[in-house]
């Protein structure tokens, strides 16, 4: 891979530490942040070196979902190859042998919840808001998350989090099971590094063993299925006038005015 230009990667004492680094949007996920991420985690998978990998956001959010201009140029959308990449990406996030810890604070919203599900701890600061607010612009989680929240917090508060779109504080995170734990701000990196540490004491195959056993559990195959689905459902929705509609009702700022259709 050329040179980083979306994420920051550092590579020490077996851990690697990647950071969204797009603080002007928000750290929102376009074509190239997508790129940059599925590169980097794909070459990790391979390193035998590193044994965990944490994931966290630069500026005032982990990250504010995909970018929703790219979606208005086509750039993300039905059938591109971004949301291939982005699929692409948690599945290897999902199967690598690495401990892959997500570091949450501000903003944890559409992908870069969809990011953080893939994961295989999640820790937030105090100050970490966690939403799907895809409904509301004319789209529907379509990188996993329709599949990948039920698993983790149950079909019922799922259907809460995906037609409501509100945003769920930290408190409520832990207590539904989003989050692992929550630690206040100034203590997040730190805390994070000591689960890393602790994770660095036991025995990498144990790990990567014990995280493949128990993401069987998980019935990959019909992961996989719920995955295209949600892939056709995602592109249904991708053709109607309403996704137009939400899409340039957040850039010009006003509240869109949806038809129906
Ligand atoms: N895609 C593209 N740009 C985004 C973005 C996204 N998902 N989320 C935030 N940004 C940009 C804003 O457009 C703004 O850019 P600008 O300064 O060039 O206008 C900048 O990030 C700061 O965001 P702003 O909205 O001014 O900050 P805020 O504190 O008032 O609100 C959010 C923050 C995250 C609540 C709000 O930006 C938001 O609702 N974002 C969209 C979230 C979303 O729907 N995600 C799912 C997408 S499928």
């Amino acid at each position: 891979m050329s040179k980083l230009t979306r994420i920051l990667c550092e590579k020490k004492s077996h851990v690697c530490r990647i950071t969204l680094n797009r603080p002007e949007k928000m750290n929102a996920l376009d074509r190239t942040t997508s790129l940059e991420l599925d590169s980097v985690i794909t070459d990790l998978a391979k390193d035998g070196d590193i044994r965990v990998t944490i994931l966290s956001g630069a500026g005032k959010a982990f990250c504010a979902g995909a970018d929703i201009g790219a979606f208005l140029t086509g750039e993300i959308g039905r059938n591109t190859a971004t949301s291939m990449i982005n699929r692409h990406l948690l599945r290897t996030i999902e199967s690598c042998p690495q401990i892959v810890i997500f570091q949450l604070h501000g903003y944890v919203l559409g992908g870069g919840l969809e990011l953080a599900l893939a994961g295989d701890l999640r820790i937030a600061s105090e100050d970490a808001e966690f939403a799907f607010p895809e409904a509301g612009i004319g789209l529907i989680p379509g990188s996993g998350g329709t599949q990948r929240l039920p698993r983790v917090i149950g079909v019922p508060k799922a259907k809460e989090m995906i037609f409501l779109g509100r945003r769920i504080k930290a408190p409520e995170a832990e207590r539904i099971g989003l989050v692992h734990s929550v630690v206040p701000k100034d203590k997040l990196e730190s805390h994070v590094d000591e689960i890393a540490n602790e994770l660095l004491k036991k025995a990498p195959v144990s790990l990567a063993a014990a995280k493949t056993a128990i993401n069987s559990v998980w019935d990959y195959s019909d992961l996989e299925a719920g995955l295209l689905l949600e892939k056709d459902l995602a592109n249904l929705c991708s053709e109607t006038h309403d996704r137009q509609e939400g899409l340039r009702a957040f850039m010009e700022k006003r509240p869109p005015n949806f038809s129906g259709f």
